[in-house]
């Protein structure tokens, strides 16, 4: 039986309040024992939310990781340093990753065996733009993505992946997939890694990202192949934030 997965990235958002809110939130909350929570705040943060965090629930995601141990990268972190504070967890892949700062299929899968190589899971995430679905073209820009990755690791990394599809043209705008659409590419998803291994296919979580608030989620989350969501602007409001938890158990 897949856990349901509830993960906040508070993106370039937030502030040390925030981590003491949620903190507080969480520590009085009680919710279903068998949802996992997660917050992936900005660098700054992880220190605080380590500590703040752990009387709570809440386990600790970085939103991205430098594939090199150390060295010349200005401006970068390592997954030895997220290690350092705690960090579990880490997005690779992000659509704004990839948009923002060109990271392509090669440099997403080199910071996923970076991740691995420290023993941080990966949640690889990956999404169409409005003109790929316009296109017909979804469920082959999301199954290139998922199998540049996916095909050049080991079976025992295969199980460490999380995956979360987060349609482009979904993030940020208010304008979430359906139900339909989402259970439809997340089905796609699943049965791609069946032609790994049929016991992957149905351990992986899969996570839908792209405007769930705590209106939508229950709809989004009840679907069969949705194990849990990757939350952007809902994640900053804790009592919201807190909803789509109690929806997903
Ligand atoms: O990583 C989650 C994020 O991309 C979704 O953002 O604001 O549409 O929930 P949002």
């Amino acid at each position: 039986m897949r856990k349901p997965l509830i993960a906040g990235n508070w993106k370039m958002n937030g502030s040390a309040e925030l981590v003491e809110t949620f903190a507080r939130a969480f520590a009085e909350t009680t919710l279903p024992a068998s949802v996992e929570v997660l917050i992936h705040p900005p660098f700054p943060y992880l220190q605080a939310a380590s500590e703040a965090f752990a009387a709570t629930p809440i386990g600790l995601g970085a939103q991205t990781l430098n594939p090199l141990h150390a060295g010349a990268r200005t401006g970068e972190v390592s997954g030895q340093m997220l290690k350092e504070f705690g960090v579990e967890w880490v997005l690779v892949g992000h659509s704004e990753r990839r948009q923002l700062y060109h990271e392509g299929d090669e440099a997403v899968f080199d910071r996923v065996i970076a991740a691995l190589g420290v023993g941080i899971r990966p949640i690889l995430c990956v999404g169409e733009t409005l003109e790929e679905r316009d296109a017909g073209r979804t469920e082959e820009v999301v199954l290139r993505q998922v199998g540049y990755v996916m095909s050049r690791l080991e079976p025992a990394q295969r199980r460490q992946l999380t995956l979360a599809y987060e349609p482009v043209w979904a993030i940020g705008t208010g304008r979430t997939a359906t139900p339909a659409q989402a259970q439809e590419v997340m089905a796609a998803i699943r049965a791609y890694q069946a032609g790994f291994d049929r016991e992957l296919a149905a351990e992986l979580r899969l996570l839908y990202g792209g405007s769930m608030n705590a209106s939508n989620a229950a709809e989004l989350l009840a679907q069969q192949d949705i194990d849990g969501g990757l939350i952007g602007g809902a994640s900053l409001k804790v009592d919201d934030f807190i909803a789509i938890c109690q929806s997903a158990g």
